[in-house]
């Protein structure tokens, strides 16, 4: 079993999408061990974002982050990084495919509903960031 990161965004949230979000999550075999509602403070947005420091959408992603309540949550599974990346489906859901998450729900690159850890090692950081503080 291995543990990646979800967030339900606030494009989703506001939607009341949360439920939807789950059920797919649970149909596909993701156990949700750990989940909570929060909304964000700049400066955790950006703690949360550093990797992608100096591009572009920063600032606009950060705002967007904030400008909602999201639900974080852990998901175990068998190869759960590379599985749930594979079931919200391309960063830019004009892309997505067919039957993704983003591809159903997203609305455009930044606003695309959901986020997933990219790596294990990224997934363990980013489930410390929301849980084990
Ligand atoms: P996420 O998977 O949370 O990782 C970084 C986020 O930046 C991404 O989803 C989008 O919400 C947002 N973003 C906005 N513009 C871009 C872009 N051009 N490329 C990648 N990510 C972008």
């Amino acid at each position: 079993m291995s543990r990646t990161l979800l967030i339900i965004k606030p494009d989703a949230s506001k939607r009341n999408l949360t439920e939807y979000i789950i059920s797919r999550l649970e149909k596909a075999r993701f156990k949700i061990v750990k989940m909570k509602k929060l909304k964000l403070k700049k400066s955790q947005a950006r703690e949360f974002y550093a990797v992608h420091e100096g591009k572009h959408f920063l600032d606009s992603l950060v705002k967007f982050m904030c400008s909602g309540t999201i639900v974080p949550m852990a998901l175990e599974k068998e190869n759960a990084v590379k599985d749930l990346r594979a079931l919200i489906g391309a960063t830019d859901p004009s892309k997505a495919d067919c039957g993704t998450i983003r591809f159903e729900i997203a609305k455009d690159i930044e606003k695309n509903s959901v986020h997933a850890s990219d790596s294990d090692a990224n997934a363990k950081k980013e489930i410390d960031f929301f849980f084990n503080k």
